[in-house]
């Protein structure tokens, strides 16, 4: 397939005129940071048109251009300084321990290395050859799981471990980004703030739910602030976290096999459920027709709005959250071999 015919012809028209409005915003304060953990840029928006049948435009939050490239990077340091404002961890004394397969473990990694911590990171063999690298890289250990839970995951036996390891090691402290309540108040802090400083009047917020750290701390902001916007969580199909039956998955991000202590589904007004192979087609989807290299929790959020277009009117203003981008997903949902070995069909039929 030739990638460029099949791009939106609006992509080349727009292109040109987004170039002169970015040499106007060269007139705009430039971000200059001190200090690595000050590169997080909090209102990056992707306005997507005529995507997904959809009339009404999607204002995608790009979070892939923070520092570590994930959202993820917000809830390392928050975690981290928080602890330090009340004085129980210091890297003097202090061994960070944390369970993760994906961008936590590398941006706590990084965080950990710029502030002197030394970290171990519990991890389990679907952890990307990629995602091992950068946490090696920053200079944290790596633990990796082997067998399976009971739920076919390998979180229970992950959670498990650490559990036994910090009894056996006063120095351990174990951030726990599935019950920490400051995995949710960062969004609540930064996120949410971000995203209605931009759009005053969102109608619908669609979050993909890992721990529910994102989608709480946007909820539980909406609520406060008494706001209108309806708020769509989005997760893996086999994912525990909405007591929904565990099944195996293979794309990290979304989705549990452990339901996370930080869910409140109280909070949120509907529940999408998207299959992986609907993930793979979005995501590609969105590569041939924006040239827009996304990760899978992005094009896992993207398939849940368009599961309930329905439902949607061309006036909405509909937000998403896009925690990362597609880099670290070249061998997997990018590379054909690996997404017919899973999925043998879904190459055939690209959406849209
Ligand atoms: C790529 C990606 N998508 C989605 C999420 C889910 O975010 P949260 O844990 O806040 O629910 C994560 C979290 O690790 C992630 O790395």
């Amino acid at each position: 397939m030739n990638l460029y015919n099949a791009l939106d012809t609006n992509t080349s028209l727009n292109f040109s005129k987004n170039f002169k409005s970015s040499r106007s915003s060269l007139i705009t304060p430039p971000l200059i940071a001190e200090n690595s953990l000050e590169l997080i840029l909090d209102k990056v928006f992707y306005k997507l048109e005529n995507l997904l049948s959809l009339k009404a435009d999607i204002f995608l939050k790009i979070e892939g251009f923070n520092l570590a490239g994930s959202i993820k990077i917000k809830p390392a340091i928050r975690m981290l300084e928080v602890l330090e404002e009340k004085g129980e961890i210091s890297p003097k004394h202090t061994h960070i321990i944390e369970s993760s397969s994906g961008n936590l473990g590398v941006a706590v990694s990084l965080a950990c290395s710029i502030k002197g911590y030394h970290f171990t990171c519990v991890s389990d063999i679907n952890i990307s050859s990629i995602n091992e690298q950068y946490i090696k890289l920053f200079g944290g250990d790596l633990i990796i799981v082997k067998e399976q839970d009971k739920n076919g995951g390998f979180l229970n036996n992950r959670i498990a471990l650490i559990k036994q390891l910090i009894k056996e090691n006063k120095n351990l402290f174990w951030l726990n980004q599935y019950a920490n309540h400051e995995n949710k108040n960062v969004h609540y802090l930064t996120t949410a703030p971000a995203i209605f400083e931009s759009f005053p009047e969102v109608n619908y917020l669609f979050i993909g739910a890992g721990t529910t750290g994102t989608l709480m701390g946007c909820a539980e902001y909406i609520i406060e602030h008494k706001l209108k916007t309806k708020v769509i969580a989005v997760d893996a199909f086999g994912s525990v976290t909405f007591d929904l039956p565990s099944s195996k998955r293979y794309i990290p991000g979304l989705g549990t096999s452990r339901k996370p202590e930080l869910v409140n589904k109280s909070l949120i007004d509907d529940i999408v459920i998207v299959k992986e192979e609907e993930t793979i087609k979005m995501c590609r989807t969105l590569l041939r027709k924006k040239a827009f290299l996304v990760g899978g929790s992005t094009g896992t959020v993207l398939a849940g709005i368009k599961a309930y277009a329905h439902k949607l009117d061309m006036a909405d203003t509909i937000v998403a959250i896009s925690p990362d981008l597609g880099e670290r997903y070249l061998d997997t949902i990018y590379n054909d071999q690996w997404v017919l070995e899973r999925f043998p069909n879904c190459l055939e039929s690209i959406i849209d």
